[in-house]
């Protein structure tokens, strides 16, 4: 997959249904503002293939950019941004849960958490609904770049011990220095490799 970032094409921003394209998918989810969409473009080697945004909230609908006939990455509005109305909190949680039980091709959801941050309560929600459903998730703790040597093992630390992680997640990551780019590429070359989740 990671070779055809060079065949990448929008598919587009959707609100209500999605397109079908049977292709293995990767979604990328986590707090308003944490750096789903840049991480998305680090590892797409693009400067704005996804559009970030220092306002949190930018993303509201799920994004998809088609990486060749390889697969696709899809970006999921941000959740936990607190100055929205409760009636689009109400609609992203929607779109989101919607998302999960529905898409049939999705092999990973990529969650991303603010390294710098205690995890909270959505993440861990968000977490524990993909346990249910059994996705397979991935914890990445971005913007790394931002933390002190000395804070760093303790940060990670605290993310996995919260979220009880296997060995090996989080994965420290930063859109800056490009910090944990070939190991999540490689968790997501694993996942798109494996089986379907849902008997289509
Ligand atoms: P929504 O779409 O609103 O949910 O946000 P998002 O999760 O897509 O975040 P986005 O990628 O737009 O980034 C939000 C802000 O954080 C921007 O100002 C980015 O420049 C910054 N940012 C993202 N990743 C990193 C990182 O790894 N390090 C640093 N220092 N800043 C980052
Ligand atoms: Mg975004």
């Amino acid at each position: 997959m990671r070779k055809a970032i060079h065949q990448l094409h929008f598919e587009g921003s959707f609100h209500g249904e999605l397109p079908e394209l049977g292709l293995p998918e990767i979604a990328f989810a986590g707090r308003s503002n944490v750096g789903k969409s840049s991480a998305l473009n680090t590892l797409l080697q693009r400067k704005r293939a996804a559009r970030t945004s220092s306002t949190p909230g930018r993303t509201q609908a799920i994004n998809l950019f088609r990486l060749g006939d390889a697969g696709v990455f899809a970006d999921l509005p941000g959740y936990g941004f607190a100055k929205v109305p409760q009636h689009v909190k109400d609609k992203w949680k929607q779109t989101i849960e919607s998302y999960l039980s529905t898409r049939e091709q999705l092999r990973l959801v990529v969650v991303l958490v603010d390294a710098r941050r205690k995890p909270t309560a959505l993440d861990g929600q968000l977490l524990w609904a993909l346990v249910e459903q059994s996705i397979p998730s991935l914890v990445v703790a971005t913007k790394v770049d931002k933390l002190k040597r000395s804070q760093r093992g303790k940060q990670l630390a605290q993310i996995r011990r919260e979220f009880q992680l296997t060995k090996g997640q989080p994965i420290a990551f930063s859109s800056v220095t490009k910090e944990g780019r070939d190991a999540v590429w490689d968790a997501i070359e694993a996942a798109a490799a494996g089986p379907t989740l849902r008997r289509v």
